[in-house]
């Protein structure tokens, strides 16, 4: 090659960039919808500190509040100073707040009032002027699904949906995704027809856990467990989301959505994604995403539905020493409320990896314990050359993917007890991340917001993948509708404080199987 460089040679040392330092958003500000919500309080305005905190924001940064109080740039930056003060991760420092309150700002308004509209890009077109935000904004729809179509539709009207040049503007959405497969599907229509897709980021907040994303680095940077990662060795896998907490002060939320709604049509399908996809050719959002489609193109509900699935509302009981309240003792929840607090379902992946596979999911309110986690629990030895007694305490083999809390990896297989027998019982070898690294793992929406920043659109779900998870779920949601429709049953009751309904046990006794304690 001559001494010039032609047009098209690539720099070798251009994707040489030490991976691991951490990238900082550029020029931008962070527009929220539902400032007062429970979520922009507790995660999305300390998440932001967190960030400013680790020095990941631009000192150019703005937040911009937007809601119906009549509130000052002042109070709304009082709101944030609050909730920083009371949900940060990290420690508050006085220089921090300094440079990110001088960034804040708030504007009055409705989402159906043009005015409104008009006062926010006075004032996003101010902060590009004044404090260099360069005109790239990130509005977050921490709102109510139903008010998505206004609002996109006066983003866009205002101008704010699509800047020119290589500005940018991005929307950020939060579940519920739409409450079935249609309704996801005009949902989908509306913000693509504002927004292009690849500025559309949709929140499913485990994929910013970082033992979520552990899933990949398990998977793929091992020799060690691919091999028998399929229905040679996996007899079945199980996936647990299960809260202690009730739903008090819910009622408006849940009601009429329910627990498969709620977190098996987003949080667990894509762990399920995560657990039996193929290796991506590369880590590309678009390769990653690729593969995730495919698992899900391939993955249905088990039937027969009555045996394969289970769902359950909690009855007053004891958690923690204190007596709790059933759901339909909890205030804003009728009398009569057929809305279920767990849910299990069984699903079949129709690929050659997973053949023959149950995966069970389920989650719940008001159960044991705060746990989740994916186990991949394997088919026992083929032969067992024990005297029959010795091994009678002897489990299936499995492999525990902690989630949280106590995030970390449990590896179960038979030891030999010390003596003189032969007798073996069932021991843990555990990876916990707490004792392994000493840095703290950062919260799921301060990488999300982040990522959202940077343009990086790995951990967010296409509309595709949401789409296909209401088409697996959408059979167990229209069978149990029809079953309240009819009058033919209710949720199973299950005590608070408990693992469940009975019928959840029974889906796994049918077929030899027990569900994990965790
Ligand atoms: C949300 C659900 O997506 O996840 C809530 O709407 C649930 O019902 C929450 O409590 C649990 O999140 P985490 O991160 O505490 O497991």
């Amino acid at each position: 090659m001559s001494g010039t460089a032609s047009a098209d040679w690539v720099n070798p040392l251009r994707d040489k960039r030490d991976k691991r330092m951490p990238r900082i958003a550029g020029p931008c500000g962070v527009v929220i919808f539902g400032v007062t919500g429970d979520l922009a309080t507790k995660k999305l305005m300390p998440a932001i500190y967190d960030l400013a905190n680790r020095g990941l924001l631009p000192p150019t940064f703005a937040l911009i509040g937007f809601a119906r109080r009549e509130w000052a740039d002042q109070d709304f930056a009082k709101i944030v100073h609050d909730a920083v003060k009371a949900h940060a991760r990290t420690p508050f420092r006085q220089e921090v707040w300094d440079r990110l309150s001088e960034g804040i700002r708030f504007v009055q308004g409705t989402f159906d009032d043009d005015a409104s509209f008009a006062s926010l890009k006075e004032t996003l077109d101010k902060l590009d002027a004044e404090r260099g935000t360069g005109g790239n904004h990130a509005f977050y729809l921490s709102i109510p699904p139903k008010a998505f179509p206004t609002v996109c539709e006066q983003l866009s009207r205002s101008g704010l949906a699509r800047p020119d040049g290589d500005r940018w503007s991005r929307v950020v959405i939060e579940k519920p995704f739409g409450h079935d497969l249609d309704s996801a599907k005009s949902l989908n229509h509306v913000v693509n027809s504002v927004f292009p897709e690849e500025s559309v980021f949709r929140i499913d907040h485990y994929l910013g856990k970082e033992t979520v994303q552990n899933i990949l680095a398990l998977r793929f940077a091992n020799q060690l467990f691919d091999p028998i990662w399929n229905a040679h060795y996996v007899d079945h896998v199980q996936i647990t989301m299960a809260e202690d907490i009730g739903l008090g002060g819910r009622a408006g939320y849940f009601d009429g959505v329910g627990s498969a709604r709620d977190v098996i049509q987003n949080h667990l399908t894509q762990l399920l994604a995560l657990t039996a996809m193929e290796e991506p050719v590369s880590f590309s959002p678009a390769e990653l995403q690729a593969e995730k489609i495919k698992v899900l193109s391939a993955t249905r509900l088990a039937e027969p539905l009555d045996e394969n699935t289970s769902r359950g509302q909690y009855t007053a009981g004891w958690q923690g020493g204190e007596k709790v309240f059933g759901l339909l003792e909890e205030d804003g929840f009728s009398k009569t409320s057929t809305t279920e607090t767990f849910a299990a379902i069984t699903l079949e992946v129709d690929t050659r990896r997973w053949a023959g596979v149950p995966f069970y999911l389920r989650t719940g309110k008001r159960l044991g314990r705060r746990v989740t986690e994916i186990a991949l629990v394997f088919k026992r030895a083929p032969h067992l050359p024990f005297d029959a007694t010795m091994t009678d305490e002897l489990g299936k083999n499995a492999l525990v993917i902690r989630v949280q809390p106590d995030e970390g990896i449990t590896l179960r297989f038979g030891s030999k007890v010390p003596g003189h027998s032969m007798e073996v019982r069932d021991v843990n070898m555990d990876f916990s991340y707490g004792s392994a690294f000493a840095e703290d793992s950062p919260e799921a929406y301060e990488r999300l917001i982040l990522d959202v920043l940077l343009g990086e659109p790995s951990l967010f779900p296409v509309n595709q993948e949401v789409e296909l998870s209401w088409k697996i779920l959408d059979p167990a949601l229209d069978y149990w509708a029809r079953l309240d429709s009819e009058a033919l049953a209710r949720p199973d009751p299950y005590e608070a404080g408990g693992w469940g309904p009975e019928s959840a046990f029974e889906m796994l006794r049918r077929t030899g199987r027990e569900w994990r304690r965790p």
